[in-house]
């Protein structure tokens, strides 16, 4: 298909596969390849930078499992297409698998770090999301992706727990810091130090933590439902605590961190300011209890989730945008608390 200066080839792929636990998965994934004609003159824009130039944690754009096709550096949160859920678990079991992904590959060198004051990092602006990526690298360069998976399969084999929505899979730093960059400076949130951040189902708490380095939060806390899991989120803490706390100003070095062991839809998070959810894997029934407890936070309140918005109408969808994970490509939901 030929449309102004892009070409577009769309086809469908159908992929069989296996899930961690030997389950037998049929998906087909339609696929969108987008070339444009080299136009050397045009700039990118700088969500387009931010994604393709410094996005090292996961797949770029245009490479990743059932990602969306990008060619000469066109924005891919543009010109996306939807990847279903189920395609999204597959990547997903793919990543659980060991199969063809890239890991999240920091490389964070502590003699490169602390040279650098990062004591003025300021309100979180797209320029400054590099740099704050400098310190996430520290943070998880001895905890990749592999950790927290090979933690999940196994506690999930030992206890045959065969729930598709304990299927793990991280966030990708730059796609999770440019959704919090528009909820503070397109959507007008955040607009004071403090609050709290929840992220609900927090793996080995990355995203809990790249929260703290992207606003001054009095507090950010995971709930996560594994102990393994959690466990690791644990040890990330210390990480955080012995080699992150120096080399940030007062304000973020005070922000409280805190892991929970637990289900999401029997705790209380209803003091949020803002709440994550990596919730691709998340089923209706499982979307459904946690909009509920979610119906419970403040008016003005903001949620992010992954391939699957909020089912809930006191919640206003103020966009949705495919982002390069580290399984794949995935929509992201900006929701507001509208009554
Ligand atoms: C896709 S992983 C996301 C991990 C982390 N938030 C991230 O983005 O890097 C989803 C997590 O939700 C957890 N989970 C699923 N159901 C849950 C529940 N009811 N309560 C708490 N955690 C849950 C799973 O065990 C899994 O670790």
């Amino acid at each position: 298909m030929l449309v102004g200066e892009r070409f577009f080839i769309i086809y469908n792929i159908i992929i069989i596969s296996k899930n961690a636990t030997g389950e037998a998965l049929i998906d087909t994934v339609n696929q969108v390849r987008i070339f444009t004609y080299q136009n050397p003159g045009k700039p990118r824009g700088k969500m387009s930078a931010i994604i393709n130039g410094i996005d090292n944690d996961g797949v770029k754009s245009g490479e990743g499992n059932g990602g969306n096709g990008e060619a000469s550096g066109l924005n891919v949160t543009t010109m996306a297409n939807e990847v279903s859920t189920l395609s999204m678990k597959m990547a997903m079991n793919k990543i659980e698998s060991g199969a063809d992904i890239k890991e999240d590959n920091a490389n964070g060198k502590d003699d490169e770090i602390t040279t650098e004051s990062f004591h003025d990092m300021g309100k979180l602006t797209l320029e400054s999301i590099p740099k704050r990526y400098k310190l996430y690298e520290l943070l998880v360069k001895d905890h990749p992706t592999s950790k927290g998976k090979n933690a999940s399969t196994s506690e999930r084999l030992a206890k045959n727990d065969q729930r598709s929505t304990l299927v793990y899979g991280e966030i990708s730093f730059n796609s999770f810091a440019v959704a919090m960059e528009k909820v503070i400076n397109k959507y007008g949130g955040l607009q004071e130090s403090g609050g709290i951040f929840y992220d609900i189902g927090s793996g080995t708490g990355k995203p809990a933590l790249a929260a703290a380095l992207l606003h001054d939060f009095d507090e950010v806390i995971g709930i996560e439902i594994l102990d393994g899991l959690y466990r690791i989120s644990l040890e990330i803490q210390g990480v955080w605590e012995k080699k992150i706390v120096p080399l940030l100003s007062d304000k973020k070095a005070q922000t409280k961190i805190k892991f929970t062991r637990g289900d999401a839809t029997l705790i209380d998070w209803s003091d949020a300011t803002c709440v994550f959810a990596n919730s691709t894997c998340f089923d209706d029934a499982l979307m459904k209890s946690l909009a509920k407890k979610a119906d419970e936070c403040k008016v003005g309140t903001f949620c992010i989730t992954f391939t699957r918005k909020l089912p809930s109408e006191k919640w206003e969808v103020l966009e949705h945008e495919s982002h390069p994970m580290s399984w794949g490509h995935a929509t992201v939901f900006i929701h507001r608390k509208s009554s």
